[in-house]
């Protein structure tokens, strides 16, 4: 693998806010899709996102999702605002009501977000209160109008998240309605997790690992609309088994869980799907590029434990890994940790690699 950190994108200087300068391209691209991670709540925070653009230049990141609601009425820059450094990223919006939705995509835009997606997926109970999310699944044409109006708001591409049905819909039929509707309205791409909500009786968790995943539904989809930028997500545990869903024919991955549990996966994704360099060769060298990130992010006042919490599965599989994992929950969440903490957590880890990249027995049981 070559190395090139010259050009490692560091984040942390520059801030997207309302008034951004940066150009919305309008146009969205197959390849735009090819890889991203997934929005997740609590996880893809700023910081956690600094800190994965480190291991891909490519990947498309994901805000959390934050809701109409709270993009129009809440404090903007802390729900919005992003570093320079990580793009190319989309945020993710909550809502069902085409205005609210129109006017939250047009805040958001202007806050630099290269996308505004749709969540069309989300089962929890505060979300079906509010009639978004996974419920949508049942109101194909409410979610045309929702994206027709995005559309018509801001210049960048509107994607749609969702589940191949609810409950029990058939899902042929459910996603071919979802598909149509946003079709019609001009939906730039669709990410689609391969896998039912149930909306009574299984907590938000439960709908990620219950409901069977079927991904040969999401490769119909493809075939039947092969216009249509798709993207498939649910299960999806490394960078080679995205690349075989490529492989079959569509247009990307979205990985969730993996991807925060083992960021060094990232890594492969630059080299093996789009056949550049990774930003860095390894686990160590990401974590010096990102030490600039996190030396402003102290310096603003956040505490290490807010931008380490997303690093603790960084050198899974290495000899030390758990001793980089205990320092950084123990050291580093006192008052005053400091990149020095990090440092020592780090110099707890062996360079020697040689132990595979499945964690070790000893350190999966942590
Ligand atoms: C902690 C957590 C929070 C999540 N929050 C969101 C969210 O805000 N919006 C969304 O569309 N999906 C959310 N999801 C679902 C993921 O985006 C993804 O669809 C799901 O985890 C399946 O992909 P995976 O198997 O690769 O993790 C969340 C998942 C997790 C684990």
């Amino acid at each position: 693998m070559t190395t090139d950190t010259s050009t490692a994108p560091i984040a942390g200087a520059a801030t997207s806010t309302e008034s951004g300068t940066i150009p919305n391209p309008t146009a969205m691209v197959p390849e735009d899709l090819r890889f991203s991670v997934a929005p997740m709540m609590d996880w893809t925070d700023r910081h956690c996102r600094a800190f994965h653009r480190t291991l891909s230049r490519r990947a498309r990141l994901y805000t959390e999702m934050v809701t109409t609601g709270a993009v129009i009425h809440g404090p903007r820059e802390r729900l919005l605002g992003f570093g320079a450094g990580e793009h190319p990223v989309a945020v993710q919006l909550g809502g069902s009501e085409p205005a609210d939705l129109a006017e939250a995509a047009r805040i958001a835009a202007a806050f630099g977000y290269d996308e505004v997606n749709l969540n069309v997926g989300c089962p929890s109970d505060r979300v079906q209160d509010g009639r978004f999310g996974a419920c949508l699944m049942r109101e194909p044409d409410r979610v045309g109008d929702c994206v027709a109006a995005m559309k018509a708001a801001v210049r960048v591409p509107v994607t749609v998240k969702c589940r191949i049905g609810v409950d029990d819909q058939d899902p042929e039929a459910a996603l071919d309605a979802l598909a149509e509707a946003v079709t019609r309205a001009g939906v730039d791409g669709l990410i689609v997790h391969a896998r039912k909500a149930w909306l009574q009786g299984l907590s938000p968790k439960e709908n990620r690992d219950i409901p069977p995943l079927d991904y040969g539904r999401v490769l119909r989809l493809k075939q039947a609309r092969p216009e249509l930028p798709i993207a498939v997500n649910g299960g999806i545990a490394t960078v080679d088994a995205a690349a075989d869903l490529i492989g079959q024919g569509l247009d990307g991955a979205m990985l969730g869980r993996a991807a925060y549990a083992d960021p060094a996966i990232l890594l492969t994704v630059d080299p093996v799907l789009f056949g550049e360099p990774a930003p860095v060769a390894d686990p160590f060298e990401a974590l010096e590029a990102f030490l600039p990130y996190v030396a402003d992010a102290l310096a603003g006042g956040t505490r290490l434990q807010g931008v380490t919490r997303h690093m603790l599965g960084l050198f899974n599989g290495r000899p030390g890994a758990r001793a980089w994992r205990r320092h950084l929950a123990t050291a580093g969440t006192r008052p005053g940790a400091d990149l020095d903490t990090l440092r020592v957590a780090a110099g707890l880890v062996s360079r020697e690699s040689g132990f595979g990249h499945a964690p070790l027995a000893e350190e999966a049981a942590v």
